[in-house]
């Protein structure tokens, strides 16, 4: 008799395969097909990445693993299927574009599902179980894990949708947390594979304290981070469909910020500094960030930096620095 978690993944992997033939080939698939082509997705990437479609139906992949004599009880727990509290046992995912979630050996043990466009929630995943730890998951990692070794950086999106873009675009050392914040777990076994980590959160302002966290708990499993801008209001799927690949290479992620720059970015925000008070606080605050790095070489540089984008003497700006780093001591 084999384990709970052998059929578990028996069940996902059969159901992973059954979601892609009906969004392939059959009349069901028809309008989430025409959604995926027009978000820009080519049939080659719906096949790699094995996408699929659950129906709109409350017994489809009940009565299919009722069929194939799996254990509907254990199916729940898998999260493939949900429970009612009369005990009535139906489809968790019902009308939604899927996304399989893989484990690093590359067995699905989710998935992400998408509400064609309006449908609330906008995304429902599987819930965790003892096939899937979503502390300990990475989406797209099983793919992008000789690429993030061969090159020495991965590049964290939001999204799913984000990194099957960039995959499709090219690059390949991507990979997305699960719609909850990077933990030390995913921290951890991406610094396994790579010290550079490159941020590539939406450009948003969930994206940027989303990103703040995110440095934090990767220099924290000892990575080197840089943070690459976009567009307010665009996310990397956006940018790539709209300006495509070649500007995302240059745009993106080659003007990738050290995270001091991207902290001092943060902190003049659109902050207006009318009058010299302002210009001061603001400049104390600054060297405040900058009193952070070890590096005095790199200090320096962004002392020279601030004494220029403020007009000033670099000697007013060192004994500005001086006073505020003896204040952090
Ligand atoms: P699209 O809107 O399809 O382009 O997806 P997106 O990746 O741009 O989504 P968004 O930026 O809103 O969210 C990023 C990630 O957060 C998604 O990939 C999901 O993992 C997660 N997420 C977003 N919305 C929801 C939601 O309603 N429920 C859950 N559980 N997760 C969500
Ligand atoms: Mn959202
Ligand atoms: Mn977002
Ligand atoms: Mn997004
Ligand atoms: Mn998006």
């Amino acid at each position: 008799e084999r384990s709970a978690k052998q059929k578990m993944l028996e069940a996902y992997s059969q159901v992973a395969q059954m979601y892609h033939y009906v969004l392939t080939s059959t009349p069901y698939g028809t309008e989430a097909v025409k959604y995926l082509q027009k978000r820009g997705f080519s049939q080659q990437t719906i096949k790699e990445f094995q996408l699929g479609f659950a129906p709109d139906s409350w017994d489809f992949i009940t009565q299919f693993l009722k069929r194939r004599q799996f254990d509907l009880e254990q199916m729940v727990e898998a999260g493939l299927l949900a429970k009612n509290e009369g005990g009535r046992i139906f489809d968790r995912f019902r009308g939604r574009v899927m996304f399989p979630i893989h484990n690093s050996q590359g067995e699905v043990i989710a998935f992400g599902g998408r509400a064609l466009d309006g449908g609330h929630p906008k995304y429902l995943n599987s819930p965790e179980s003892i096939l899937f730890n979503k502390s300990a998951t990475l989406f797209n990692l099983h793919r992008a894990r000789a690429s993030i070794r061969r090159r020495k950086q991965a590049i964290l999106f939001e999204g799913y949708v984000d990194v099957i873009s960039a995959w499709q675009a090219g690059f390949s050392q991507v990979v997305a947390t699960l719609g909850t914040a990077l933990n030390e777990q995913q921290a951890r076994i991406i610094r396994r594979n790579a010290e550079q980590v490159t941020i590539c959160y939406d450009g948003d302002s969930a994206g940027q304290e989303a990103t703040a966290k995110a440095i934090q708990v990767l220099h924290q499993a000892g990575c080197t981070v840089r943070i690459a801008p976009l567009p307010q209001g665009m996310d990397p799927d956006d940018y790539l469909k709209q300006h495509g690949a070649e500007a995302f290479s240059q745009q993106v992620l080659l003007q990738a910020m050290p995270v001091t720059a991207f902290r001092l970015k943060h902190l003049r925000g659109n902050r207006v500094l009318n009058d010299e008070t302002d210009q001061a606080r603001f400049i104390q605050e600054a060297l405040l960030i900058i009193s952070e790095l070890d590096s005095p070489v790199e200090r320096d540089l962004y002392e020279r930096q601030l004494a220029e984008d403020f007009g000033l003497s670099l000697d007013a700006i060192k004994s500005e620095a001086r006073k505020v780093y003896k204040q952090q001591k």
